[in-house]
């Protein structure tokens, strides 16, 4: 049902954790099964340097967090932000028809996450 990269990074997942010092943080939750992720991101000359997640969920879930950080790190703010979860679901080989709604936290937790650093280095650069 599911592909060994989803196995792989559901069950030794990347980047879990938190940035005290984020420049960014996204929480975002899965209207449809309650589930919940939060996202921090370290912005550095507008390329992402760091993220780290911590994910309340499914597999599916846990496996789209955890490679979303891999394909967003080294990304520009903009490059990241675009990265949709048909994307997340390909560089997973594939997410079950049912498994598809999942892969949305990552998309949005990733895109609140940037929205959030351009409020603050808006609030920055005025203050
Ligand atoms: Fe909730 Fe997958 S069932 S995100």
């Amino acid at each position: 049902m599911y592909s060994d990269k989803v196995m792989d990074h559901f069950t030794n997942p990347r980047n879990v954790g938190e940035i005290a010092d984020a420049d960014g943080i996204g929480e975002v939750g899965n209207a449809r099964c309650g589930d919940i992720m939060k996202l921090w991101i370290k912005v550095d000359g507008d390329v992402i340097t760091d993220i780290k997640f911590k994910t309340f969920g499914c597999g599916a879930a846990i496996a789209t967090s955890s490679v979303i950080t891999e394909m967003a790190i080294g990304k520009s703010v903009t490059e990241a932000e675009q990265i949709t979860n048909q994307q997340v679901a390909e560089e997973l080989h594939g997410l079950p028809a049912v498994k598809m709604h999942c892969s949305n936290l990552a998309a949005e937790a990733l895109a609140a996450a940037i929205e959030d650093y351009r409020k603050k280095a808006a609030a920055d650069s005025a203050s």
